[in-house]
């Protein structure tokens, strides 16, 4: 982040984003003094260049319970934070968007919880995001309303401020009616997306499970990729998110961060082979099926530790929400069940940090890695994927990728692996771990090829254009869409959106 200042941010942003968090965290040391740290999270990771580089406005909480700062201006933006009383926190943020929306976007791998408390707080707090954003929206302004926690936003600001062309992002997987239809408020939501002049997806299979329900559960008139809805056309289409490759790129090769990858192979001790996991501590990660792989590689003596090292880093988060707890809990006792049974004096088999790292130690981090393990259950995309084939223009390094990761339908040179079976996770590692050099560069050149083309901007820019043209999108847009909806009906395993 830049520098920090106060500012009277006043009604004249020609571009608003909203989003649950603004871009920092206000975090109170232990001596009571106050900092900003950056938040966690992959939609950060993708926004935070494109509002920097309009020089827009974010409305977000500050992630801390009270009255929140004032406005203030930051990297080139001006961050407008929202307040948040404790229950709130506990009822909007942790309940109502973290127990109840989380789970049962991500096909009820946990299951969701449903309290109409939860609701009634979801409601108010989204109407707050809404007066805010409306206050510091120009006349005629485009205001890009992001994810989960904030889906009655649009309809809101519809209502308060009809001038504005309003666009939705969802950067996690949306569910198909069979399982959407459970949520109590179902109605209530989808009339709050239908506000958004533009409803972007990360996958084309969610974007039609959205359609769907609007057809099926609201009798809307439905074609191809858009609704009918109040007198005025809304599109759903996918947009699959991205990073800043070329500078994630440059980063990695920097001098600096080369020479760190080299310093952290012989911290570990110079294994041969290193495998790196990189999450937020969260459930659908699959950071479990991992471990239970690697203990049994370990087993069966197909790998030797120290000679071959899990490291697997992962960032601490919604860490008062109890599935979050439980998962931490398991997690912690399985690495030191492993480290017990295959630790030596030379070193442990599995290196844990329940710790958030600056950018450089993930870059070089990544340099470092033979092979990265990339295993949610379901994942909206998982940037973290993306930012390793980013930092290895060496085109040395291994990607293993779930094939429930929105990733995997643009990473299809990755070892692919279903994680909810053991042994092909098993199996792909072990490939990973052995590819031949030349086999492994042609996989990771195919990538990069790819990502580069389809970096953030491309990402903003053609959800941007989409909502300014009327968000009616062209017609090669809509063949791409109606071609990708085909291939994801004909049955690939993580086409549910
Ligand atoms: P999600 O949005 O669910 O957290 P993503 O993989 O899409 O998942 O994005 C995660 C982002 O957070 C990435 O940019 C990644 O670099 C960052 N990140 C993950 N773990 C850490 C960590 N331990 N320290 C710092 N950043 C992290
Ligand atoms: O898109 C995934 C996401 O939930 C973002 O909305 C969020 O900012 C990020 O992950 C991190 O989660 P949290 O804000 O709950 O710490």
């Amino acid at each position: 982040m830049g520098e920090t200042s106060s500012t009277q941010t006043g009604a004249d942003s020609p571009v608003v984003v909203v989003a649950n968090r603004l871009p920092v965290d206000q975090v109170t040391d232990p001596d009571g003094g106050t900092r900003w740290q950056r938040s966690p999270g992959g939609l950060v990771t993708a926004l935070e260049p494109f509002v920097a580089g309009q020089g827009g406005a974010w409305v977000g909480w500050s992630g801390s319970a009270g009255d929140g700062p004032e406005p203030f201006e930051s990297g080139g933006m001006s961050l407008v934070p929202v307040p948040l009383s404790e229950e709130e926190v506990d009822r909007y943020y942790e309940g109502m968007s973290n127990a109840s929306l989380w789970p049962l976007y991500h096909d009820v791998v946990e299951k969701p919880e449903y309290h109409r408390t939860w609701w009634d707080t979801y409601v108010q707090v989204n109407k707050r995001f809404a007066e805010r954003a409306a206050a510091v929206a120009a006349e005629n302004a485009i205001v890009w309303v992001h994810d989960y926690q904030l889906q009655l936003v649009p309809a809101l600001l519809r209502q308060s401020r009809p001038d504005l062309t309003i666009g939705f992002f969802l950067h996690i997987p949306f569910p198909p009616y069979e399982l959407f239809t459970q949520l109590p408020w179902r109605s209530a939501i989808v009339e709050g997306l239908l506000g958004a002049d533009l409803v972007g997806f990360q996958r084309p299979a969610a974007a039609s499970n959205f359609v769907q329900l609007a057809r099926r559960l609201h009798d809307l008139p439905a074609r191809g990729p858009t609704v009918e809805y109040d007198g005025r056309t809304v599109v759903a289409r996918a947009f699959p998110i991205s990073i800043d490759v070329a500078s994630f790129d440059e980063l990695a090769r920097s001098p600096e961060v080369l020479a760190r990858a080299e310093q952290i192979r012989k911290e570990l001790g110079n294994p041969k082979k290193i495998i790196l996991g990189v999450d937020r501590l969260d459930y659908t990660k699959g950071i479990g099926v991992r471990l239970a792989a690697f203990e049994e590689l370990l087993e069966d003596g197909v790998v030797e530790a120290p000679d071959t090292v899990l490291v697997q880093v992962a960032t601490p988060s919604r860490e008062r929400v109890e599935h979050y707890v439980h998962m931490r809990e398991t997690i912690e006792q399985k690495v030191g069940h492993i480290n017990g049974v295959f630790g030596s004096m030379a070193g442990p088999a599995v290196h844990y940090f329940n710790q958030s790292m600056p950018r450089e130690e993930l870059a070089a981090l990544y340099r470092a890695a033979d092979v990265m393990l990339v295993t949610p259950y379901r994942d909206g995309m998982n940037l973290v994927a993306k930012e390793y084939v980013a930092a290895r223009g060496d085109l040395g390094g291994a990607l293993v990728l779930s094939e429930f990761a929105g990733a995997a339908a643009e990473l299809k040179q990755a070892f692919m692996v279903n994680p909810h079976d053991v042994a092909g996770v098993k199996s792909q590692l072990v490939r990973a771990l052995r590819v031949e050099p030349a086999e492994a560069a042609k996989r990771m050149r195919a990538m990069r090829r790819h990502l580069f083309r389809n970096d953030l901007d491309h990402w903003a820019t053609s959800f941007i254009d989409a909502l300014r043209s009327g968000a009616h999108g062209g017609g090669a847009d809509r063949k791409a869409d109606r071609d990708a909806e085909r291939s994801a009906r004909r049955g690939q395993p993580g086409a549910q959106g």
